[in-house]
């Protein structure tokens, strides 16, 4: 290991500009307006995964954004690890709020700054560097298939087909994920479950035109009003959901599950501080930390209608719409929820409205075990490198895909996150600490290491 060491010092700066490189193209997956640059965002990884040495390179076209294959294989006698990466990101929006421009990658406070710097391009590109610090040191311990995909951020629609028509060339004995968080720079952990989704549009429409809320004003629905009492209706005084059925998949965390994750350091005060908050909010008798891991959500990400410019102007909206989300947890199946919600939805809508349902992606929360080689192999290699335990953490973010690669591929993931909770992805700002890049790209090559000892061993 002191070669792969030595080699990730001497090459600590070339590694930095590399990754502005990539930050640099907008790899935006939602906006049709940005295509050719995440087509350009896939280029760039395959020409850097043709110097680093892999092999079989290809940029296998999709009916949306392409996914880049990649693989090195020594041996087929060792394990083979499947790296999973997406290199697309979240729209930069809203501009005016970022400090400097979100493509124009800048270092601040031990900080890189830029869209994607955490989710997922630093993260991803830690990968490719622990890879090559490995291959020139030829000190590969196994063999690796890189999958890096260019529409996580927009629901993966394409990977599942992909999946199914690469199976054979996608088989492997586990998936390795840099996509979520530790707990803190001192605190590592292992990222042990991920909250599911099921994502609804929804729009409530009143009368067919516009109307002067003095004349038809209290005679005729206002679909705004009718939508908020909606929204307003679907959480009881409680803040529990109030969709019948919504919780009976629900697997109730034990009593000892509870109390261990309660463990996890967590500072209130300085949470709410740092968040500009007085309090905070959720479902009657759990705590924050559970709120947020092992506990389902409801929350209305947009919602519009009506007169919004300048002033006031008097009027009865003929509609209203908004986007709702929903974080699911295990044995929670996104489509089930999909038709719970509907069926609220609609039997709880007055006559004197239509509404229009429109579900976009879901995803199935996931458990990884605690107990495999590959989480011992975490274990091990985040020992190793932060000198501490890492602690088993329930995300509360989602990666709809690590359920699919169970199903298709029947490999288990392993989530080796190594951003913040305060890296600010999707919002401006997004930073990731030089801390966390180098730590990745230290921490990759052990956990390599010794997943390929515990396999065979
Ligand atoms: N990397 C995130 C997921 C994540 C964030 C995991 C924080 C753990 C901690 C991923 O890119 C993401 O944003 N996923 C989406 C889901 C997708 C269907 C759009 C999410 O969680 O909102
Ligand atoms: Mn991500
Ligand atoms: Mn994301």
């Amino acid at each position: 290991m002191e070669a792969v060491t030595k080699f990730q010092k001497d090459n600590q700066s070339r590694f930095l500009d590399q990754l502005f490189e990539l930050l640099k193209i907008p790899s935006v997956s939602a906006d049709p307006n940005y295509k050719n640059d995440v087509i350009k965002a896939a280029k760039w990884l395959a020409e850097d995964l043709e110097k680093i040495g892999a092999e079989n390179i290809e940029i296998v076209k999709t009916a949306g954004h392409p996914i880049v294959y990649a693989d090195k294989i020594i041996d087929r006698a060792l394990p083979t690890i499947i790296v999973y990466g997406h290199y697309d990101v979240q729209p930069p929006d809203p501009l005016d709020l970022w400090h400097s421009p979100p493509f124009e990658p800048i270092i601040k406070n031990e900080k890189i700054y830029a869209r994607g710097a955490c989710d997922d391009k630093g993260q991803l590109f830690m990968h490719l560097k622990a890879f090559e610090s490995m291959v020139a040191t030829n000190s590969l311990p196994c063999n690796v298939k890189f999958m890096l995909e260019g529409e996580e951020e927009v629901g993966s629609e394409n990977l599942e087909s992909f999946c199914k028509s690469y199976a054979d060339k996608l088989k492997g004995d586990v998936i390795l994920i840099s996509d979520t968080s530790i707990i803190a720079n001192d605190v590592p952990s292992v990222t042990s479950g991920l909250r599911g989704i099921c994502y609804m549009e929804v729009e409530v429409n009143g009368a067919n035109r516009d109307l002067h809320s003095g004349t038809y004003g209290g005679a005729v629905a206002n679909p705004i009003n009718i939508l908020c009492d909606l929204i307003a209706g679907m959480k009881d005084e409680n803040n529990r959901i109030t969709i019948e059925g919504f919780y009976d998949q629900v697997i109730e965390a034990s009593a000892e599950e509870r109390i261990a994750l309660n463990k996890a350091p967590f500072d209130l005060e300085g949470y709410q501080q740092e968040l500009g908050i007085n309090e905070v909010h959720g479902e009657k008798n759990y705590t924050t930390l559970e709120r947020t891991s092992i506990r389902p959500t409801l929350d209305v990400n947009g919602i519009w209608g009506g007169y919004i410019g300048e002033g006031s102007k008097t009027v009865l909206p003929s509609k209203a719409n908004a986007k709702i989300s929903m974080r699911l947890v295990p044995n929670q199946d996104p489509g089930r929820i999909e038709q719970l919600f509907s069926d609220h939805f609609t039997k709880h809508t007055p006559a004197s409205v239509k509404v229009k349902i429109t579900p976009h992606h879901g995803g199935h929360p996931v458990l990884t075990p605690i107990d495999s080689i590959e989480y011992k192999a975490a274990e091990a290699a985040m020992h190793t490198t932060f000198g501490k335990h890492p602690i088993p953490q329930r995300s509360g973010g989602s990666i709809p895909i690590v359920a699919l690669f169970k199903e298709v591929l029947k490999a288990d993931s392993v989530l080796l996150g190594f951003g913040l909770d305060t890296d600010d992805i999707h919002s401006p700002n997004e930073n990731f600490g030089l801390f966390n890049f180098y730590k990745g790209i230290e921490t990759i090559p052990y956990f390599y290491k010794y997943y390929a000892e515990m396999k065979q061993a």
